[in-house]
């Protein structure tokens, strides 16, 4: 399966932060936003990631993130001329995905819990139709809405409805197999202009091969797009890694845990940033590696 990671946008809400630059490079506490989806699709086991930005930000975007080696991924890049919409990634990147399974996230997007991995890698796998996530939210109108009937399947889908069937909003990331891209060529911007991932979504919903999984309240996924939600996306991850001494969202750990790169590459990838708290964490996960202590094992992440 491959992975587009969607990462342009205008990015109003956060003006005057991102007149110059993208949202997804501003800091969430202590790394770029933008190294939270990364790590989410190498969760999802995705290693084949396209980035897509605007003209303007995906040459910075590339050399924050480079080829993707030094995490064992393969990173490529492509421009969206204009934010026609977050279904127009499967336009830009039709060439990409050629036809194969695909999974989309958003830039902006931030997911942790307990499992996501094992949850997100049964999604990868899937052989026909599309999987997404859903979570409770207490704002529902401001995104995409979905209604489940009492057996709890997907029966209704609606982008920013007035009044919400119920509370579950379609998180930032979307498991789709080979069939998307053509779906994607049928859509027709929405009223507000946007080639609509509840269209696409829906196009499967109406095929019944839409299959909606529920992230219950042990989960977090975090919005940032407002400089409210960037700065309690910030205080929610330092609380975390402060108390458990363990970070989240790092690739270099990730992709050790995975064995997509080894203990050395991280040591050296540590010595690249001395005298940084993040530098000193990738000497700890590789001395704890190194000794054989238990870290954090494949199977816990
Ligand atoms: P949004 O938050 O819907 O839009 P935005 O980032 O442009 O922000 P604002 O509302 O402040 O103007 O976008 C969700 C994510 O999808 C975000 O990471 C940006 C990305 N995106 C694109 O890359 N291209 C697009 O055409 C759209 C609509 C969004």
């Amino acid at each position: 399966m491959k992975g587009l990671l969607l990462a342009g946008g205008a990015n109003t809400r956060l003006h005057p932060l991102t007149l110059a630059i993208t949202k997804q490079l501003l800091p969430v506490y202590d790394k770029p936003m933008i190294y939270y989806p990364l790590t989410t699709l190498m969760l999802a086991g995705i290693r084949e990631v396209l980035v897509i930005s605007t003209p303007r930000d995906t040459p910075i975007l590339q050399r924050a993130l480079g080829d993707g080696a030094q995490w064992g991924l393969n990173l490529s890049y492509a421009t969206q001329e204009s934010p026609r919409g977050i279904a127009d990634a499967f336009n830009v990147g039709a060439d990409f995905i050629q036809d194969e399974k695909c999974v989309l996230i958003l830039g902006d997007n931030i997911f942790f819990g307990h499992d996501l991995g094992p949850r997100l890698r049964r999604a990868a796998a899937l052989e026909s139709g599309a999987t997404i996530f859903a979570y409770r939210v207490n704002d529902p109108q401001r995104y995409g809405v979905v209604a489940f009937d009492a057996s709890g399947t997907a029966v209704d889908i609606e982008e920013k409805p007035n009044s919400p069937k119920s509370d579950w909003a379609v998180t930032g990331i979307y498991f789709y197999d080979a069939t998307a891209t053509a779906k994607a060529r049928t859509l027709k911007p929405s009223s507000r202009g946007e080639l609509e991932i509840t269209d696409l979504n829906r196009r499967f919903l109406d095929e019944r091969s839409l299959k909606v999984e529920r992230l219950g309240r042990g989960f977090a996924w975090l919005d940032t797009g407002t400089p409210e939600a960037l700065h309690e996306a910030s205080v929610f991850v330092r609380i975390i890694e402060v108390r458990q001494g363990l970070k989240i969202a790092c690739p270099e750990e990730v992709a050790l845990n995975l064995g997509y790169i080894n203990v050395d590459d991280v040591a050296r990838q540590a010595r690249s940033m001395p005298n940084t708290e993040y530098g000193r964490y990738l000497y700890n996960v590789a001395a704890v590696a190194r000794s054989g202590e238990h870290g954090v094992k494949p199977a816990d992440v």
